[in-house]
C-alpha cells in the first residue's frame, strides 16, 4: 500500500562519509521522508528546525562526535528514535548506546534488509509512545479531570468510555502475535513496553532502569533455583516495577536535592500505582506483589505496606535488591555511580536491614563470580523487546 506523503515518518541520516548516507537514502527514501546531515553541527540543525521521528547516527565523525550527539538530541529531544550504526563497534559503545535509550546498533557493512527492520521497529516505537502519550493526556477531556493517571486507576474499572479508549490503544499498537489470544498478549505486552519506555523517557537517569532490573533480578532468582515460571514472573516484574512513576511528575523525578514530606508522599506511591495500573491485565499475582512492595525493607521500615522479613513476597525481596544494585550503580540526578567495591559493601551492610540476608549474600556471589562487568553485560544483553522474551511469546 503506498502511504500518503503526510503518513509518512521523518529520518534523518547522520554519517561524515557519502558512501553509507547515500545507501541508506536509496534504502529508506522509498518509504520515508529523508534528510541528511553530514556532521553533527548541521544534525542538529535538522533536528531543531525540523519534526524528525528517527535518526540513523555514525559515531565515529570529525566536530562533534556521534557519541555526544547522542546525548544532545536524548536531552533536547528525547521523544525522537535513533538508531546507531557504525564502523567500529566495541562493546564499550554498544552499552553506552543502550544505556542512551537508542532503539538499535547496528554494524557496518549493513545491509537493506537489516536497516529496514530496524528502522521499522524504531518507528512502531515512536508511534507507540506517541499514541500513549496523546492517550494519557486525552483521558483528562474525557471524564473532566485534571490528573490523567487518576482517571487510569479510578475511572479505568467503571467508566465503559475509558475500556474503549485502551481497547482503541492496544489495537493499533500491536495486531501480531498467532491467533486470538497471542495478538492480544502482544497487544499487552506492548502497551506495557511503551508505558515502561514512556517513563524512563521522562528522565536520562532512569534510561535502561527497568531493562537492567529485570535482568539482575533474573539472574538471582536463577541462582536461587526458581521455578521456570517464578523466574519469568520476577523478570517481568523488574522490568515494570517502576510503571507507577507514570503518576508521578517528571519535576520530581528529575528533582536533584531531598523531596519535602509532601513531595515524597507523592513519589511513595509509585509502588501502588504500578500494581492497580497493572491488576486489569490478569498478570500473575506474583508479579503485581513485586511491584507493589519493590520499596519494603526487610526490618520493615521501607515502604509501600509496612511488612517485614519473609511476609514480603519473595519475587518483591528479588527486585528490590536488583532495583538498588541498578541505582546505585548508576548516575542520578543527585550523585555519580558508586564505585562497584561501594556497592558491594553497601549491599553486605545493608544486609538484614534492606535487604533479606540470604538473598544479599547470594547477589554478592553472582557479583563476585561474574566481576564488574555485570552492568556492560546487562546493557549489551538485554534488548528490545524485554517482555516478549521473559515470557517466550
Ligand atoms: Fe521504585
Ligand atoms: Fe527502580
Amino acid at each position: 500500500m503506498t502511504q500518503r506523503p503526510s503518513d509518512r515518518s521523518t529520518v534523518l541520516i547522520v554519517d561524515d562519509e557519502r558512501g553509507p548516507r547515500e545507501s541508506l537514502r536509496m534504502i529508506l527514501e522509498p518509504a520515508h521522508r529523508v534528510l541528511c546531515a553530514r556532521d553533527g553541527t548541521e544534525a542538529l540543525e535538522l533536528i531543531r528546525t525540523h519534526p524528525v521521528d528517527l535518526v540513523t547516527l555514525d559515531l565515529n565523525m570529525p566536530g562533534i562526535r556521534g557519541e555526544e550527539l547522542m546525548r544532545t538530541l536524548r536531552r533536547e529531544r528525547p521523544e525522537v528514535e535513533c538508531i546507531v550504526i557504525t564502523g567500529y563497534g566495541t562493546l564499550e559503545n554498544a552499552a553506552e548506546a543502550v544505556r542512551y535509550g537508542v532503539a538499535d546498533y547496528l554494524q557496518k557493512p549493513f545491509d537493506v534488509v537489516q536497516v529496514s527492520a530496524a528502522v521499522f521497529r524504531a518507528l512502531a516505537r515512536h508511534r507507540g509512545r506517541r499514541r500513549l502519550t496523546e492517550f494519557l493526556h486525552s483521558l483528562g477531556e474525557v471524564v473532566g479531570l485534571q490528573d490523567p493517571v487518576e482517571q487510569v486507576l479510578v475511572q479505568a474499572e467503571r467508566d465503559p468510555r475509558i475500556q474503549r479508549r485502551v481497547g482503541d490503544l492496544l489495537c493499533h499498537l500491536d495486531s501480531d502475535g498467532g491467533g486470538e489470544a497471542g495478538a492480544s498478549l502482544g497487544r499487552t505486552l506492548s502497551f506495557l513496553e511503551v508505558l515502561a519506555d514512556t517513563v524512563e523517557s521522562q528522565s536520562e537517569f532512569m534510561r535502561g532502569h527497568a531493562r537492567r532490573t529485570a535482568f539482575y533480578a533474573g539472574l538471582l532468582a536463577d541462582r536461587l533455583c526458581l521455578s521456570a515460571e517464578q523466574q519469568q514472573h520476577v523478570r517481568i516484574a523488574g522490568f515494570l516495577h517502576d510503571i507507577g512513576k507514570i503518576g508521578v511528575p517528571t519535576e520530581l523525578l528529575l528533582r536533584p536535592g531531598a523531596l519535602d514530606p509532601k513531595e515524597r508522599r507523592l513519589m511513595e506511591r509509585h509502588p501502588e500505582i504500578g500494581a492497580r495500573l497493572v491488576e486489569p491485565l490478569g498478570m500473575a499475582t506474583d508479579i503485581g506483589a513485586a511491584i507493589r512492595h519493590h520499596h519494603e525493607w526487610w526490618d520493615g521500615r521501607g515502604y509501600g505496606d509496612g511488612l517485614y522479613g519473609e511476609q514480603i513476597p519473595i519475587s518483591a525481596r528479588i527486585v528490590a535488591l536488583a532495583d538498588a544494585y541498578d541505582a546505585m550503580s548508576c548516575d542520578r540526578p543527585y550523585r555519580r555511580a558508586l564505585a562497584p567495591e561501594v556497592v558491594r559493601q553497601e549491599i553486605d551492610d545493608y544486609a538484614g536491614v534492606q535487604f533479606d540476608p540470604m538473598l544479599a549474600k547470594e547477589f554478592l556471589l553472582i557479583l563476585e563470580t561474574t566481576g564488574t562487568d555485570l552492568q556492560m553485560l546487562a546493557d549489551t544483553t538485554v534488548g528490545d523487546p524485554v517482555l516478549r522474551a521473559a515470557v517466550g511469546a
